[in-house]
């Protein structure tokens, strides 16, 4: 490891974290375990703003206002072509803009979505939402942006008639866990995978048979989930 993302991992992490993180790295070539958390949030009721230490405004970004965001879009290593697919798919792009800047984005989608770390599926249900590639750019991150903009997505869920908001973790990423955390979400479930030299994949453990919340599968799921709660969900 990097003596400056050490002094990072150190400074964020503890000892402990920096231990761990050495001794997976370590370990890397001949044995790899993750450890993946399910969380979720109940959006039924109405969920109070979470303040950043930095004005924001929040909005989505609709297929129109695309060609106006294509450079903000591009630190987050979104291109033009894959955000108009995942909008033309019906997901929904959520930014916090600190003046003309695009801090932080996050992703919304009820699409069977495969959750490359845990190596499943993820199949949403009625009402149920989930978010991905959610990031805050290097520079800002610290300011509390990501827990505001993860709210105020909830908030925008809730107003459209969404009931659940699903969201996934590697454990390891402490900043984005403790941002989950600050947003009340509980955690729900645990996938592990296992890899060891010689095996053409990870074996992923805990995986269920799709019954519990959220429902797993190994396969990708036949059946598409709704699009959305209501079908007059807004989309822009
Ligand atoms: C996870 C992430 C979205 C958090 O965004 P954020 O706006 O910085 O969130 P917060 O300001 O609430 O900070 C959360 C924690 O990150 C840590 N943190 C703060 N500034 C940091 C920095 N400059 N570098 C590293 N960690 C930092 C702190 O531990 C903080 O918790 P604390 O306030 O209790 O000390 C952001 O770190 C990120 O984009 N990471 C890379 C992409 C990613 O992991 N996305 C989530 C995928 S599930």
């Amino acid at each position: 490891m990097e003596i400056r993302r050490a002094l990072e991992v150190l400074r964020w992490e503890g000892a402990g974290g920096l231990l761990v993180r050495a001794l997976r790295k370590t370990l890397h070539p001949a044995l790899r375990i993750e450890r993946v958390r399910f969380f979720e949030n109940d959006l039924a009721r109405p969920l109070p703003p979470v303040p950043a230490r930095v004005a924001l405004v929040y909005r989505t970004v609709s297929r129109a206002d695309l060609p106006a965001f294509a450079d903000s879009f591009a630190p987050f290593g979104v291109g033009i072509a894959d955000a108009s697919e995942r909008l033309d798919l019906g997901d929904v792009a959520v930014v916090a803009l600190v003046g003309d800047e695009v801090a932080g984005l996050t992703w919304l989608t009820t699409r069977a979505t495969w959750v490359d770390e845990a190596g499943v599926w993820l199949r949403l249900g009625p009402g149920e939402a989930t978010g991905y590639a959610g990031s805050v750019l290097p520079a800002w991150r610290g300011y509390g942006i990501a827990p505001s903009l993860w709210r105020w997505a909830e908030q925008w869920l809730h107003a459209n008639g969404f009931v659940r908001i699903v969201e996934w973790i590697r454990a390891d990423n402490v900043q984005s866990v403790k941002t989950t955390r600050r947003l009340g979400r509980r955690p729900t479930r645990t996938v592990w995978t296992v890899w060891a030299l010689g095996m053409r994949r990870p074996l992923a453990l805990g995986v269920g048979d799709g019954q519990r919340s959220p429902a797993l599968f190994r396969r990708p799921p036949s059946a598409s989930p709704l699009a959305g709660a209501r079908a007059d969900v807004p989309r822009g």
